[in-house]
């Protein structure tokens, strides 16, 4: 096999985001984009010679020819081992399973998530370290100097390889294993959950459920789970083939981009649950017949009943949730005396703490949950545990719901986001905000008292490490808060996001609609920050 070295030129724009480095597929089809950056993730990689990985993606547009770019990049670089999923497949939590089950030494990850998919939308590439979970700063800020060094790449010139079908074969001195991760990742499931007792549950003649796969990565693990093994009709499934553009949706699971689910779900004789999942199948979305349960609310239920669940029978060591998450779980976590510690936005700062034992469970208002069992989010899972604790409570979601609710009070919550907005803009408002911080504690804002304004900063309590600039909180003496965060998955100028929550113990307040709840918040959000003067917008684009 003959292995090439290629004369290449840095891009300057390869500095990883919250979640990888994601861009239209367009940036990544440039002459040798992709190329530097995988590189990049090799060079940096502590023992490079016979390293072990996985490989895999969310099986949307240009994920193949990734995978075959990336094989004969992994032969030319002495790389020992790929672990590839079939036909490039893997979701975000099986690829984190793989690494930690067979002991790898990572992963390159081939999703942007829940961006849409196509020739003309997004593409992204992520590298997971050892222990499953995202690369922590250190190491993407390592890839990223990487990047605006390199001046050459190496590629093996040789046939392209099938990767179509479960087997084992050489490239060279590089040993590439197809695997079928939806074997591993069912008996993870059935390790943790009792499928027994889930299976009668879904074999009532009054439950009925309905996930939606999205045309997502989620698919063909849904139907072994949901159809073979738990025997749910194939009609349980809606858009269960993945397709390279996610026939053309917008993979989210949320209220906007799951229509057909909500609708089904809201109507008068819908299903009892309903779940979806995200492009590379690591977010979810949580609704019972006629409510939406919002992903704080749903970490702070998954905490308060975890010890009904097989896998957490014994207790959890503690709970982790991000900067702009609900407090809901904060409160579950008092009362059953664990720690809760507040991260910065992005998966990637739960993993020392997962790592280390101190929590348990985690999770992120932006359809989020996980836990110790791998170190990314997990979209199946999370509707795994749900309907585990259905099965155990036999009681509608909603019920669940409002009584967590009556007994620990309603962290009513939403967000704004306001996509594809001016980078300048942005930032001009950020900064405006940034300004103002100083003179808002003790400021009387509509209704509410200002407690505290800051921009939120992390220290690892397991390595030191420090993450500055991760949002700014604007906190109200009642519990209420303000966050203002600009994303760091999107591609297409910037997204401002405001999340608002209030705290309610009101029995009236319990069944209102949390859009009403929030609205003084939401008029106080949009003129501290001048959102209107800075963006030109009189509304978000997407609330959720
Ligand atoms: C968004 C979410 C964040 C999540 C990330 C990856 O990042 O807000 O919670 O971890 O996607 O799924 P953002 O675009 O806000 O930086
Ligand atoms: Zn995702």
């Amino acid at each position: 096999m003959q292995t090439n070295s290629i004369k290449t030129k840095p891009f300057k724009d390869q500095k990883p985001g919250t979640s990888g480095l994601r861009k239209p597929v367009k940036t990544f089809q440039k002459a040798h984009y992709l190329e530097n950056f995988v590189q990049a993730i090799f060079d940096t990689l502590p023992e490079k010679q016979g390293a072990k990985l996985a490989l895999g993606g969310d099986g949307r547009y240009y994920n193949r020819e990734a995978i075959l770019t990336i094989i004969h990049m992994a032969a030319a670089n002495g790389i020992g081992e790929l672990m590839i999923g079939k036909s490039g497949i893997l979701s975000t939590p099986a690829a984190s399973h793989i690494i930690r089950k067979y002991e790898l030494d990572g992963g390159i990850i081939l999703s942007a998530s829940h961006n849409p998919g196509g020739p003309d939308k997004d593409f992204g590439i992520k590298f997971n370290t050892p222990n499953g979970g995202p690369a922590a700063e250190k190491i993407t800020d390592a890839i990223y100097q990487k990047t605006l060094e390199i001046s050459e790449y190496k590629i093996a010139e040789a046939q392209p390889c099938n990767i179509d079908k479960v087997g084992e074969f050489q490239y060279g001195d590089l040993l590439v294993r197809v695997i079928d991760s939806v074997v591993d990742y069912s008996e993870l499931m059935q390790s943790l959950f009792d499928f027994n007792l889930i299976r009668d549950y879904l074999a009532r003649p009054d439950t009925q459920i309905l996930f939606d796969a999205m045309h997502a990565v989620t698919g063909p693990y849904a139907e072994m789970i949901f159809n073979d093994i738990l025997g749910c009709p194939k009609n349980a499934i809606l858009r269960a083939d993945p397709l390279p553009d996610f026939g053309g949706g917008h993979p989210d699971p949320n209220l906007a981009h799951a229509k057909q689910l909500v609708d089904t779900l809201f109507a008068d004789a819908g299903p009892t649950f309903g779940a979806a999942s995200d492009g590379d199948g690591d977010r979810n979305m949580i609704l019972g017949h006629q409510c939406f349960v919002t992903p704080s609310d749903s970490l702070a239920i998954l905490t308060a009943n975890a010890t009904q669940i097989p896998a957490y029978k014994n207790g959890l060591a503690g709970v982790a949730r991000s900067m702009p998450t609900s407090a809901a779980v904060d409160k579950v976590a008092e009362k059953l005396n664990i720690p809760c510690y507040e991260t910065p936005t992005g998966w990637k700062f739960f993993g020392n703490l997962l790592d280390a034992g101190k929590i348990t469970l985690c999770g992120e208002e932006s359809f989020g949950t996980g836990s110790s069992h791998v170190r990314e989010k997990d979209g199946l899972w999370a509707v795994l545990f749900w309907l585990n604790l259905l099965a155990v409570k036999k009681q509608p979601v909603s019920d669940i719901v409002q009584q967590h609710w009556q007994q620990f009070g309603r962290n009513a919550y939403v967000r704004h986001d306001y996509e594809a907005i001016e980078n300048d803009a942005a930032n001009s408002l950020v900064d405006s905000l940034i300004n103002q911080l100083g003179s808002l504690p003790g400021k009387r804002l509509g209704i509410y008292d200002v407690q505290y304004a800051d921009e939120f900063r992390y220290e690892d309590p397991i390595d030191g490490s420090i993450s500055e600039h991760q949002g700014i909180r604007i906190g109200f003496e009642d519990g209420s808060r303000i966050i203002y965060r600009l994303s760091g998955t999107g591609t297409q100028g910037a997204t401002l996001r405001v999340y608002l929550e209030t705290y309610t113990t009101d029995d009236n307040k319990l069944k209102k609609d949390a859009n009403e709840l929030l609205k003084p918040l939401a008029k106080i959000s949009t003129e501290l920050a001048q959102i209107e003067h800075f963006t030109q917008r009189e509304q978000p684009t997407v609330i959720t």
